[in-house]
């Protein structure tokens, strides 16, 4: 090594050691700077021993302490079953569903069970010339209900299907009932209903759920199950349904919107909550395994009373027009679908329903998929 080299070497030492320990000095003084910052932003100017933010400082402390939560288990996809030859149709009121052929509604069960949503509410679409005013093709042998549900239970025997029980998309008038100059006829409608109720029993329904609001169905149900050895086909019924704008969609899906007037002589009025505590209480003794809440998230306070009264499980129906509603906002980009659909779900499950029959099922999946 010659001298020049050395004093070039020893040159670039110094110019090292004197970069090096600037540097460090202006991270310690950086760190400094942000101990800090972080001591300002954690002092404490308030006093408070209770500071809820602690437990929302990461979403594993969030997830960690969140009192919701739900599984597939508990979800119940709706569908709509037409004439079985026709292809599917789009729902032009509900984005996103369909009118399917029998074959269709296999194959969305299957895709539904493998991805863990086993639960399914079935509605059939009835051509109008099948129509009349008593509905007398709802307890026709062989009807699209019938033969749909035999059919998934046949393919799917793990399927879980709800069967709903009313007139409205059998009757020319739209009710769910039997109509007599401008009467819903109560104990004749329940007579029919029970015929229904027994039919969809025999063709494998795991549960039969009577929408139709006539007082006295459950027990006449119940009794003629259990006279017609079905002990074990449950009832859920739409114990708290209330007269509601917001099942519009759905009427626009089946075609059966009341022709004349509204369904209030039978349908809950939403200006009452107790009134809902006597529903529940005539289901309950009557025989009703499960109680259901509908529509949902404007009734979250009918969900947490039945809740909070009643020992049995609650099932909350977030109707169509609440599923509408949030893809029409998202699809005029004025909300945020994906967080506004499990906002509400949550919400309703924080109500209290263990059951929930949604359209967004499809969307979950998505959703938890990815
Ligand atoms: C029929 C029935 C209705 C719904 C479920 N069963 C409509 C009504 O009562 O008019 C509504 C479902 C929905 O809006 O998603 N009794």
């Amino acid at each position: 090594m010659s001298p020049s080299e050395v004093s070039s070497n020893c040159h670039d030492k110094c110019v090292f050691l004197k970069i090096h320990f600037m540097f460090s000095s202006l991270c310690s003084r950086i760190n400094l700077m942000k101990k800090k910052i972080q001591k300002a932003a954690n002092s404490s100017r308030l006093s408070m021993s209770r500071r809820p933010r602690r437990l929302r400082q990461s979403e594993t402390v969030r997830d960690a302490v969140a009192e919701t939560g739900f599984n597939f288990s508990q979800l119940v996809k709706p569908l709509f079953v037409q004439n079985q030859t026709k292809k599917k149709t789009e729902i032009k009121a509900m984005p996103g569903q369909y009118r399917l052929s029998l074959n269709e509604l296999l194959e969305e069960v299957e895709f539904s069970i493998v991805e863990g949503v086993k639960s399914f509410a079935l509605f059939p679409v009835i051509s109008t010339a099948l129509k009349d005013a008593k509905g007398s093709h709802s307890t026709a042998q062989n009807n699209l209900a019938a033969v749909s549900i035999a059919k998934i239970k046949k393919e799917f025997p793990e399927a879980v299907l709800y069967a709903d029980i009313a007139l409205d998309p059998y009757t020319d008038h739209g009710h769910d009932g039997v109509l007599k100059n401008g009467i819903i006829l109560n104990d004749e409608s329940v007579e029919i209903l029970t015929q229904q109720a027994l039919l969809m029993a025999a063709s494998g329904a795991d549960f039969v759920a009577p929408s139709d609001m006539m007082d006295g169905r459950i027990g006449a149900i119940r009794n003629s199950l259990d006279a017609q050895g079905f002990a074990n086909t449950g009832i859920l019924s739409y114990t708290a349904k209330y007269a509601s704008s917001f099942y519009g969609p759905f009427r626009d899906a089946l075609s059966s919107a009341p022709k004349n007037g509204d369904k209030k002589t039978y349908q809950m009025d939403y200006r009452n909550s107790r009134e809902a505590l006597i529903e529940a209480e005539l289901d309950f003794q009557e025989g009703a395994d499960i109680l259901m809440v509908k529509p949902a998230l404007a009734y979250l306070d009918i969900i947490q009373s039945l809740k909070q009264n009643f020992a049995i499980p609650i099932a909350a129906f977030q109707v169509s027009g609440e599923y509408s509603m949030i893809k029409f906002a998202a699809a005029a980009k004025v909300i945020n679908e994906e967080q506004a659909l499990l906002e509400s779900l949550y919400a309703i499950k924080r109500a209290g329903a263990d059951v929930i029959f949604t359209y967004f099922i499809n969307d979950l999946i998505k959703i938890f998929k990815a």
